[in-house]
């Protein structure tokens, strides 16, 4: 997408043509760096510390971290041990994996003096591959947008509630969430969103927030436990979130809250819908509240918060006393049953193993 009149993707190969260049999402939204990165321990850290985050782009860094361990040692053995290094950097999202498991797949049948090609062109794929998955996604819920639009009076803005940052900052371009919302945007389908703040790394705030604004999308900041009120007063038309990892029973796991965001919707008959592109489907997990393992953060990041001072310093301040604990699961499971559909790249399933199954009758033996 466009910053400052430039196109940008959130990742790609660097001049040297054996690193990569990613915007380092931890400074946004006050200051846009791109940093290049060229070790595969540079990747690791990109991906744990979250200069990159969001499932799909998890998934396209840790194939670049791949194809750059296969430049300096391409041996059986070091793709194992790229397979478990980038592995262990982040537990939740599904989409890492996937994109570890489909290098594997590609380059082991090469012999090793080949794999660094192959490996930087499968790297390519997956990433300009993603960004096909969201523009698809995007289209079937454009149609959503527009059925509730032709509901309202001319002019009348549809209401969107959005949690966490599933827009093209997760993603390699255009987002999953997200992506439906553009798509309306630039169909002049009038849109507003209400962007869930999402403590306590405020990626809605510092991310989904820069970029409504970045392409003028009319929203709104609220906080976190702001939905439901905003719900019962009929003030939102629909709910649409990202996912780090969906079973293949349409158990959605995302950002923390995004459970209490579904209850509400529930409650209030607001219809909640999911942005899914398939590599974030686990197909091997049917309950996600008992397998899904969820990532602990630092409780640190419930204790401060990050923002930038009046001297335009960027600082972290505490908000709680020293000596009180925090705890810090990064995600949570949204129970099928709350979900009205989940937007793929082939259509809107519905939420359960035969809704799945009807758009991706392949996975019939795995699931
Ligand atoms: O911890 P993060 O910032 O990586 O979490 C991101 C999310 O939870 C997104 O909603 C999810 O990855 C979907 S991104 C298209």
């Amino acid at each position: 997408m466009k910053v400052a009149d430039r196109h940008y993707r959130t990742i790609w190969v660097g001049e040297d043509g054996r690193s990569v260049d990613i915007i380092d999402q931890r400074w946004l939204p006050h200051e846009f760096r791109v940093v290049n990165v060229g070790t595969v321990d540079g990747i690791a850290t990109a991906i744990r510390d979250m200069w990159v985050r969001g499932a799909p782009l998890i998934g396209v860094t840790a194939a670049y971290g791949v194809a750059i361990q296969m430049n300096d040692d391409p041996s059986d053995a070091a793709l194992d041990r790229v397979w478990d290094h980038l592995h262990e950097t982040r537990p939740t999202a599904i989409n890492l994996r996937w994109a570890l498991d489909e290098m594997k797949r590609v380059l082991s049948p090469y012999a090793p003096a080949d794999r660094a090609t192959a490996a930087w062109r499968r790297a390519a794929e997956i990433a300009d591959e993603d960004i096909e998955l969201n523009r698809s996604i995007g289209r079937h819920g454009l149609e959503v947008i527009r059925q509730i639009a032709a509901k309202k009076k001319p002019g009348e803005p549809v209401n969107i509630l959005t949690h966490c940052n599933a827009g093209w900052l997760a993603t390699v371009d255009y987002g999953t969430a997200t992506a439906p919302i553009y798509l309306a945007t630039e169909a002049g389908i009038p849109v507003h969103v209400y962007v869930d703040e999402t403590r306590p790394r405020n990626q809605g705030a510092q991310l989904t927030a820069w970029e409504m604004a970045g392409h003028g999308v009319p929203h709104t900041l609220v906080v976190d436990n702001a939905g439901g009120h905003f719900m019962q007063h009929g003030m939102v038309d629909m709910v649409i979130v990202g996912t780090d990892r969906t079973t293949a029973n349409g158990d959605v796991c995302n950002k923390i809250g995004t459970y209490l965001k579904a209850l509400a919707a529930h409650d209030n008959g607001v219809p909640f819908y999911v942005g899914l592109p398939s590599p974030t489907i686990d197909w091997t997990v049917r309950d996600g509240v008992k397998e899904i393992p969820i990532e602990e953060r630092s409780a640190d990041e419930v204790s401060f918060v990050q923002g930038k001072t009046a001297s335009g310093e960027i600082a972290q301040v505490r908000i709680s006393p020293e000596n009180s604990p925090g705890a810090n699961p990064a995600f949570d499971v949204t129970p099928a049953r709350l979900i009205t559909g989940l937007i793929t790249e082939r259509g809107i399933a519905e939420a359960s193993p035969e809704g799945l199954l009807a758009l991706f009758p392949e996975r019939a033996r795995s699931a």
